[in-house]
């Protein structure tokens, strides 16, 4: 069994098809995150970019579109099918099923990019000096992760209001475990980068406001997919569904006014070189 046997359980499961019914939503919603990261990137003509849990593709093409040559893996093949289907009409973006983490690269790309796509590997350090093998001497690595829940209220308002339907006995969450949040403390990702090899590591604080939508329904489309929300709901007793479903709703209501739902979302924009 591999390593991230269970995270490739996960990613080619429910998740993989719910995020390719939101992922416009997600594009649309992490633009200004997304633009902080490829300025950090500066992609050009000669690049060759790997991009790391690379979803269904966006920003694959995107760095593409600069002339770089893009080569996005991920573990879903549902997301990657639907990559797949975008426009490549310059043909200087190519996709792959791949387990990023034991992938066997060959050491000729000059950058290795993520966007939310690193934080799940169940050998962090084992992944990363794998990742750091497709770089050349001095090749970098730039990749968006996010800070710890209590900076991300877009994201943990609806954990909070579903905290009274979570069972008692429920395990805290382990900060070490594969998952969104596995690099929200610093000291952690450079120990994890150092061990892998990596050098120049650095970490830079990008926070925005990120509009969740003009109205509930919008932001309650992507909860019931993506979130706290669809997970509990898969082994919550179906009859607090309706009320589960309800809190959440409320909570996002509370924060709606005339310019819809706008939530801060705290990330680190992290970079680090080969060599
Ligand atoms: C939070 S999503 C981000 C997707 C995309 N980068 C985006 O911003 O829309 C995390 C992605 O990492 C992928 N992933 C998780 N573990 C992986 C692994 N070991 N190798 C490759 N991809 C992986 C998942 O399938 C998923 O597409």
């Amino acid at each position: 069994m591999s390593d991230n046997a269970e995270q490739a359980e996960f990613w080619n499961g429910r998740m993989g098809t719910a995020w390719v019914n939101v992922e416009d939503y997600i594009d649309r919603m992490m633009a200004p995150l997304t633009a902080v990261a490829f300025d950090a990137v500066n992609a050009k003509p000669g690049d060759r970019i790997i991009d790391i849990g690379c979803g269904c593709g966006t920003t694959s093409l995107s760095l593409g579109a600069s002339g770089a040559e893009v080569w996005g893996v991920d573990i879903s093949t549902a997301m990657i099918d639907r990559a797949k289907e975008k426009d490549n009409a310059a043909g200087n973006v190519a996709f792959s099923v791949a387990d990023a983490a034991s992938q066997a690269y060959s050491a000729d790309h000059s950058l290795a990019f993520s966007r939310f796509g690193v934080m799940f590997f169940a050998d962090p350090v084992k992944a990363f000096a794998n990742i750091r093998s497709a770089l050349v001497p001095g090749g970098r690595l730039v990749f968006l992760c996010w800070q710890l829940p209590a900076a991300n209220p877009w994201l943990s308002i609806a954990g909070a209001a579903l905290q009274p339907f979570q069972p008692a006995d429920a395990p805290p969450p382990d900060p070490e475990a594969p998952g969104p949040f596995r690099f929200g403390v610093p000291e952690d990702t450079r120990k994890v980068l150092g061990s892998a090899g990596f050098t120049n590591i650095k970490l830079q604080a990008v926070v925005k406001d990120l509009h969740l939508g003009d109205t509930v329904d919008e932001v309650m489309r992507f909860q019931s997919n993506i979130g706290p929300l669809s997970g509990l709901l898969e082994t919550l007793d179906e009859s607090r569904h309706a009320e589960a479903t309800a809190a959440v709703r409320d909570a996002f209501a509370a924060k709606a006014d005339s310019n819809g739902i706008n939530l801060e979302a705290s990330t680190w924009l992290v970079t680090a070189t080969n060599g």
